[in-house]
Order: C-alpha cells, then structure tokens, then sequence
C-alpha cells in the first residue's frame, strides 16, 4: 500500500453549477476527471489531516466507483476518517444529516438529481461545508480555479473497501466506517415528529402510497413508514436505488410521476399520496384527485407547525425563494414572524438558517425543508404531512381547502419551456429587460403593473448582493408573471414562466388552475413573445 503522485492535465469546464459539478457519465468515466476534481476539493479545503469526512450517493451508475476513488484519494489526503453509507448509499438531506450529528468538516455528495441516470445518463459530485450545506460561491469558485492548474494528484493503491458491510476498517492510516445510511437520519426524524400518532394513524388502516421512483429515498421511506410507523408492506413502492432508476424520471411533479397522480385519481386511491425525487430532497404531496403545489405546502406545513413536536414552540420566520407563490407570505403575516424571499437556489436559504432568522424554507421546485438540516428533504416534508394528518384527523384535502378558506388561494403554475434555442432566450431577456421601466403603470384588461423589476437579492447576514435574479411583472392585486432562464438545465436554455394570482372568495377555490390563470398567461406571452421568439407552440411541462 502506497501513495501515488499522478502526473495529470486540468479538463475544461469543471466549474460547479447550481448543484455541484454535473456532467454525463462518460465525462466522469475520462481518467482522471473525477480525480481532478477531488484533488482541487482537497487542495481547497487544506489541512484535512485528523478530520472526519461524510461520503455517500443517490446510487447512480458510476456511485461506487466515485466512492472507491474517493475513498483512496482521502487517504493519500490524510483524511482520519470517513463516515460512508453501505452500498454507498446516502441521500442529499442524510449526508446533510450526518455532518451535523458527527461533527465533521464535510461531506461530498454523488448524485446529479432528479437527472436520468446510468451508463448514458448524468453524473455528480457536490461538496457540502461543515454546516451540512451546500458549499458557498467563494468556496465552488476556489475549487473550479485549482482544475484549472493542478498538475498532479495524491491517490493511495490500496482497497477497494467493502462498501455492503457495516463496521470499521482501514485504508492506509485512515478509518474508513461503513454507516447504515438510515439510522441517523431516522432518529433525527423520530424526535422531530410525533412518531407515535403517526403509528396510531397506520394502525387505524390509513392508506398511504409513497413512491421512491426506484432512487435513493426508498430505503428511507421503507425503514421509517413501513418500519419505524407500521404502514403495511407495499406502502412504499419502487423501493429500490437503481442504477439507471429503472429507466424513469425521478423528479417528483405531476408530469413525471403520473403513475402515482393517476393512482391518487382512480376509484381505489388510498388517502395520501407522496414521492421525492433522485437523491431525496425534492417531495410532491398528493391527495385525492388533488396534488398540493408546492408553495401551498410550505404554507400549510407553517400554518400548522405547532402540530409537529420538533416545531412546538413555534417558527422564527420562512424563507422562500422569489418565484414560489406568496401563500407562505400570508401565513407569516397571520403569525407576525418575517418572510424572506431569495433567489432560486437553497444555498440562499444556509445564511438564514444559520443564523436562525428562518425556521422553514420552500421553493416551487418541490423543495421543503427546515433548520433541522442544510439541505430541503423529501422524507421530511412526508412526515410533516403524516404528522399534520394524524394531528387533525383531517385529510389532505380537507386541511388544503381549509388553509385557503383561511387564508385565500394562491393559484399558481409553472410554464417551462426546454431545451429552447440559447441565444433566442438570451435575447427574449435583454429585450424584456429594456422594456420593464415602461410596463409599471400600464394596464392589461383587469391587471394593472404596480411595479416590474429584475429582482436583487441582498442576503440579510452577510450582505452579500445577487443580481439578475428573475423579471418580476407584479400587479396591483398581488398577482406576479416571473420570467427566469433555468440554472440546472443541460440543453440549451430553459425559460421558465411562473404565475400567480390570489383569490379571497372560497366560492371560486376550486376553479381549474390553468384557467384561473389564462389572462396572466396572456400577458406574459403578449409582453414577452417568448413563443415568437422561441418557435414553441406551448410549453414542454406545466406543473
Ligand atoms: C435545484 C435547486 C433548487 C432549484 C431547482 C430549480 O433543485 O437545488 O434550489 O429551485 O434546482 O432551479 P432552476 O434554476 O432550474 O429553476
Ligand atoms: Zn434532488
């Protein structure tokens, strides 16, 4: 067993996204690409002598590879100890999880999402800080300078692990601890909600489906709701991590996990229906004939935090990000705590949560989460609703048409438009741009502009400023058209158009979304023109 020093060439384009660095499998499969990499994770984070790192993935194809280079790389590194999950298993919110309860200095996380895995799918690798969180710009920044110059990396010839069997064992100097990659997260779970009405609940032949789409958050699900809360075997279906997760789309919304909505739809639905995405941290709420958006959710979970014993004592305030509808907004103001609205991305959500501004956070893009961990978490937001469900007696539906009698509704939607051509999206950007100073003041049919702006993001704790952040059309009533490009797509650009208008009266609750919609749908087109300038007829998902 030796160290090796490899002599090697920086790649183009390691800069982390979004999420970390995602690129297809056959790009990672490039020696060296992956080791670059980590060589610039470990020259970024200097001494990791004597420190203990969390390591684990979604499952992917290509996740045990990944782990067994890492594993070697961390040892040349003189890493002391590595927490990885068996099989390599670790979903985003459990390394987050982790981190936290062990006291290490950081994770890395192998998973590229909600994106299609295998061996003609995509790949990921993501550095969290000793928070649990996402790893912050300056620190991205620093990893993407050193690929850009290194010239060798540190990698021992020993191994590979026994990644299957719990215990200890050691790679050159460092202890390499092979974790059931539920418990911890499972525990921190059971003490944040009220476990035992939730049994109660299962015990009295509540119905549930939970679909794991074949990705990381089965095991989850299947240990604590099967497990742990004594929901009948079968509750948890397409349970087990595939590599190529069988083919499907693991990305929680009605679009992809129509076999579920036409499950929740049909004549034998059972009472709650719930799914997460890839690595477990997105989550869709489902009830009869009903799936909950997901701004909705996050208010309704704030509305009722009180219900869950993690959160008894009440919130400080919710965080959401601009585009996610203003539902949330209307439960701070009831309760007289703040609401913050930041940029796309849950690394905006760290600052807030760190220092304890914010107790849940949201996002439209089926993410929910709160200061238990620094990432949103499916199986959290699961809980939370079983928790709520137990609490009240009420069904998903019951408690959502009794928020918005309360509170009013909020509809809302998202337009994406794919894969469309990047320079005529660009385009479609500058020019709305050039023309918001003109828009506030003027009049559409009901609507009239109050203000139309980019939004500008000014984190609160360490003043940092984010500009460019999404077109807002915001009209006298409170309704809003945003327009955004997409920071996660891997085809040319995304547009995304978001809407939403708030309806007081309960008697007109239950109109169709998209029709309730319609005349913002027509404004955003009519001061856009983003089919013209696009050549799409209409968009590619609606959710
Ligand atoms: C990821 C991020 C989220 C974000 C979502 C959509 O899941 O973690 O914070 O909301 O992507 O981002 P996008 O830039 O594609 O709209
Ligand atoms: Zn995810």
């Amino acid at each position: 067993m030796t160290i090796q020093t490899v002599a090697t060439t920086p790649f183009a384009g390691q800069r982390p996204g979004t999420s970390g660095l995602r690129k297809k499998v056959t790009e990672f499969q490039q020696p060296g690409y992956l080791e670059n990499f980590v060589e610039a994770i470990f020259l970024t984070l200097g001494e990791a002598r004597g420190r203990t790192l969390v390591l684990g993935g979604d499952g992917r194809f290509f996740n045990r590879n990944a782990i067994q280079t890492i594993l070697r790389m961390a040892a040349a590194h003189k890493v002391a100890k590595v927490l990885v999950g068996r099989g390599g298993i670790l979903s985003t919110p459990a390394v987050s999880c982790v981190i936290r309860k062990h006291g290490a200095f950081g994770g890395i996380v192998l998973s590229a999402s909600h994106n299609p895995g295998g061996p003609d799918g995509d790949f990921g690798i993501k550095y969290n800080i000793e928070n649990g969180g996402p790893a912050p710009e300056k620190i991205t920044e620093a990893i993407f300078a050193h690929t850009q110059v290194l010239t060798e990396y540190r990698i021992s010839d020993a191994g590979p692990v026994d990644l299957d069997r719990i215990g200890s064992t050691r790679l050159e100097e460092m202890a390499v601890e092979v974790i059931d990659p539920v418990a911890d997260y499972a525990e921190l779970m059971g003490r944040l909600f009220d476990f035992d009405a939730i049994r109660a609940l299962f015990g009295r032949g509540f119905t549930m489906r939970f679909d794991g789409m074949s990705a990381v958050s089965g095991p989850y699900a299947k240990a604590i709701i099967e497990g742990m809360l004594g929901a009948p075997a079968g509750t948890v279906i397409n349970a087990e991590p595939m590599e190529d997760f069988g083919g499907h789309h693991p990305d929680p919304n009605p679009v992809n996990a129509a076999e579920l909505v036409a499950l929740m739809n049909g004549a034998d639905a059972p009472e709650f229906g719930a799914a997460s995405d890839g690595d477990g941290d997105r989550n869709m709420i489902v009830g009869r004939n009903l799936a909950v958006a997901p701004s909705d959710s996050l208010a309704i979970i704030a509305a009722n935090a009180t219900l869950a014993p993690g959160y008894r004592d009440g919130i400080r305030g919710i965080a959401r990000s601009m585009p996610t509808s203003q539902a949330a907004d209307r439960v701070a103001a009831a309760l007289g705590i703040s609401c913050f609205e930041t940029p796309t991305g849950w690394k905006y959500f760290g600052n807030l949560l760190d220092a304890n501004l914010a107790t849940l956070c949201g996002e439209e893009s089926y993410g929910t989460g709160s200061n238990h961990i620094r990432e949103k978490d499916g199986v959290w937001a699961v809980l939370f609703w079983l928790n709520l469900i137990a609490a009240t007696g009420k069904s998903v539906n019951q408690i959502v048409e009794e928020h918005w009698a309360r509170f009013g509704r909020n509809y809302y939607s998202r337009h994406d438009y794919e894969a469309v051509d990047a320079h005529a999206a660009d385009r479609m950007m500058v020019d709305l741009r050039a023309k918001l100073e003109s828009l506030a003041g003027q009049t559409f049919g009901e609507f009239r502009v109050s203000q139309a702006d980019d939004f500008v993001y000014t984190d609160p704790v360490d003043k940092s400023v984010a500009t460019r952040q999404g077109i807002r059309i915001i009209m006298t009533d409170g309704s809003r058209i945003v327009l955004r490009l997409s920071g996660t797509g891997t085809e040319g650009a995304t547009v995304r158009v978001y809407l939403e208008r708030y309806e007081a009266d309960p008697s007109r609750h239950n109109l169709d979304t998209q029709e309730a919609l319609a005349p913002l749908i027509a404004i955003a087109e009519q001061v856009s023109e983003l089919k013209q300038r696009t050549g799409r007829t209409e968009p590619s998902v609606i959710t």
